[in-house]
């Protein structure tokens, strides 16, 4: 694919060399993630992000990202601070928003919303969410994480599974899209049966040639896996409370499970937030020690792959560097061994 000027709107956009590259790019944008270096090679440009459903990493890391790269953000967050709240359309509110912004980060509650956004507008378009659909930026994180912690073995038959709401967890369905690229995976699909994997996701992978098993039982399906990939149940996308109460909980990892019944190498992922409420806690708090649990080594790295995302679809990866100096402050050890 061509990045320079493209929308990010899905996974299906992408080929495993589109996914090598965008890696590459990341791996180069360490130094300024961790604080050794700062660059301005997007300087006086804008970054419109345009978050109308709940975010915390996802908005502050697209913001942070660009502002790494020398860029300024304007935001807008929740319909009701926005003129949508007045019966704005999708299309007029692309027009006007992309006239302020060289490039616009955007979440929203329905499917395909962004897609029809990016359709009006005049600028590349990132898709931070659009409902259940699809999360491509986290889903290239995750598996930039996953190629990270399993350390050179590389992502061919990879042993996965993912854990939760499956039906409605818009990452998990980005991942498996992701994840069809490559070769000879094993995913363990492992949730309630009413929030399974929508089976045309399932299709999509075992037509990649991927060995797929749907479970309703965790402790079984974590034995011999490399990546357990937990995740909240949506209760957003239920029609009650009382409906998601009949699933959170149900499937809870912690210490003495993860050790009586995973491999001792196995990593633990989740997208986060972690639900931890008493009701829920599907990757208790107890696993904070486990040298295993990737779960912040992911948020870190969605730093790296965002500013990739940003270098590429503005067209200056090549020139990052040659905009870049020293830091001059005090940055401490917060990067040490990632
Ligand atoms: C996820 C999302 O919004 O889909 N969060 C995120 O962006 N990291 C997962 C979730 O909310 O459960």
């Amino acid at each position: 694919m061509q990045f320079a000027g493209s929308h990010i709107l899905s996974i299906a956009q992408f080929e495993r060399p589109d996914v090598e590259h965008l890696f590459a790019v990341a791996d180069r944008m360490q130094p300024y993630a961790h604080r050794r270096r700062v660059t301005k090679v997007l300087d006086g440009a804008i970054l419109g992000a345009m978050f109308f459903e709940p975010s915390t990493r996802t908005r502050v890391s697209f913001g942070s990202a660009f502002n790494l790269l020398g860029g300024e953000v304007r935001e807008t967050t929740g319909f009701e601070m926005s003129a949508i709240a007045k019966g704005e359309s999708l299309y007029d509110t692309a027009r006007v928003l992309s006239g302020y912004s060289d490039v616009i980060a955007m979440r929203h509650p329905q499917e395909g919303s962004v897609a029809e956004f990016a359709a009006a507008s005049r600028v590349p378009v990132l898709n931070g969410g659009d409902g259940s659909n699809e999360h491509p930026t986290q889903a290239l994180l995750d598996l930039y994480t996953i190629r990270k912690e399993l350390a050179g073995r590389g992502i061919d038959q990879l042993r996965i599974a993912m854990v939760g709401d499956l039906r409605f967890g818009r990452t998990v369905h980005s991942l498996c899209k992701l994840l069809c690229l490559f070769d000879g995976i094993q995913v363990v699909l492992v949730s309630p049966a009413e929030l399974r994997m929508p089976p045309a996701i399932v299709e999509q992978l075992r037509a990649a040639g991927h060995k797929v098993l749907e479970s309703e039982v965790l402790e079984a399906s974590i034995r011999h896996v490399d990546i357990v990939y937990s995740t909240r149940i949506q209760e957003e996308r239920f029609s009650s409370q009382q409906e998601a109460d009949l699933y959170r909980g149900r499937f809870r990892l912690n210490q003495s499970i993860y050790t009586e019944h995973c491999e001792p190498n196995t990593v633990i992922m989740h997208p986060l937030p972690r639900d931890s409420r008493v009701s829920a806690r599907e990757l208790d708090d107890d696993l904070n020690d486990n040298p295993n649990l990737a779960i912040f080594r992911q948020t870190d790295n969605g730093m790296l792959v965002r500013m990739a995302l940003f270098a590429l679809v503005l067209d200056v990866a090549d020139q990052v560097d040659r905009h870049a100096r020293d830091v001059n402050w005090y940055t401490g050890g917060r990067f040490d061994g990632l």
